[in-house]
């Protein structure tokens, strides 16, 4: 078994919480309303990933399964210079760019192809000098949402999920990487989804995301990052800010 690397979030708190970090070979779960700052996260950390262990990082690349086309190459080259900035050094970030790979994934079933594609890109990479080290599925469930519509279908959904997170879990396990997957919870109820305050995917989700984190918009640019479940850790709250730079205390 291989040493369990851990990404830094930008914030102290955050990674306090979370034992130093977003660990590898496990999948983290973040979820929240729309515009809690789910994707702002992953953006950071498909920075700080890139970065060496002594600044946080794990000096891999990153994969980023697209589902909403929210990737945005600008917020990325933001983050790297507000990165520069903290650490007083140069960073160039294109290259940062260069070692993000994105997939847009069209419906869920594509959805689920594309971590097969991410295993044979993360196979290629393997003795690089940047392996794949991180996995970003953004958004988990929206096209899960909009596909599966009806009582009838939710078994069909719950099952395809399920598959889905358990090949999420084995390139966790196999390339020593963190998986990070973003899930929105709804300001207003929904008659399908129920309750607004669960995560869409609810029970099979809590059962395999090994860390569940409830992220929420506070006041100004503060977000509240809640820690829910964790196999080793205790509960806790964190605040970080969303700013120009990033994520940060
Ligand atoms: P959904 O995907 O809709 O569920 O939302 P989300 O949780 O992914 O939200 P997202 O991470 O996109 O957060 C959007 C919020 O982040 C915005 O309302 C801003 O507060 C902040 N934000 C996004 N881009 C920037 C930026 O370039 N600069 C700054 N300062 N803040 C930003
Ligand atoms: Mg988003």
């Amino acid at each position: 078994r291989q040493h369990i690397g851990k990404i830094k979030t930008s914030c102290t708190e955050f990674d306090e919480m979370m034992g130093g970090g977003i660990e590898s070979q496990s999948i983290t779960e973040i979820y929240g309303e729309f515009g809690s700052g789910k994707t702002q996260v992953a953006h950071q950390l498909a920075v700080n990933v890139q970065l060496d262990q002594e600044q946080g990082g794990l000096g891999g690349s990153v994969i980023i399964i697209d589902t909403e086309n929210t990737f945005r190459p600008d917020r990325i080259q933001q983050m790297v210079e507000g990165k520069a900035n903290e650490l007083g050094i140069e960073l160039d970030y294109e290259e940062f760019l260069k070692n993000i790979h994105v997939a847009r994934a069209f419906n869920s079933n594509h959805q689920i192809l594309l971590v097969d594609s991410a295993m044979d890109l993360a196979n290629e990479l393997k003795d690089s000098d940047k392996p794949v080290r991180l996995l970003i599925v953004d958004s988990l469930t929206a096209h899960f949402r909009a596909e599966y519509i009806g009582r009838g279908t939710l078994a069909d959904r719950q099952q395809k999920l399920n598959k889905h997170l358990h090949g999420l879990q084995r390139f966790a396990n196999l390339n020593n990487a963190a998986v990070l997957v973003t899930n929105q919870v709804m300001s207003k109820p929904d008659a399908f989804f129920g309750d607004p305050t669960k995560p869409i995917g609810g029970h099979i989700l809590g059962h395999t995301a090994t860390f569940r984190l409830y992220i929420r918009k506070s006041k100004g640019d503060k977000r509240i990052v809640k820690l829910i479940d964790s196999p080793n850790l205790p509960e806790g709250e964190a605040v970080l800010a969303v700013t120009r730079d990033g994520i940060v205390d």
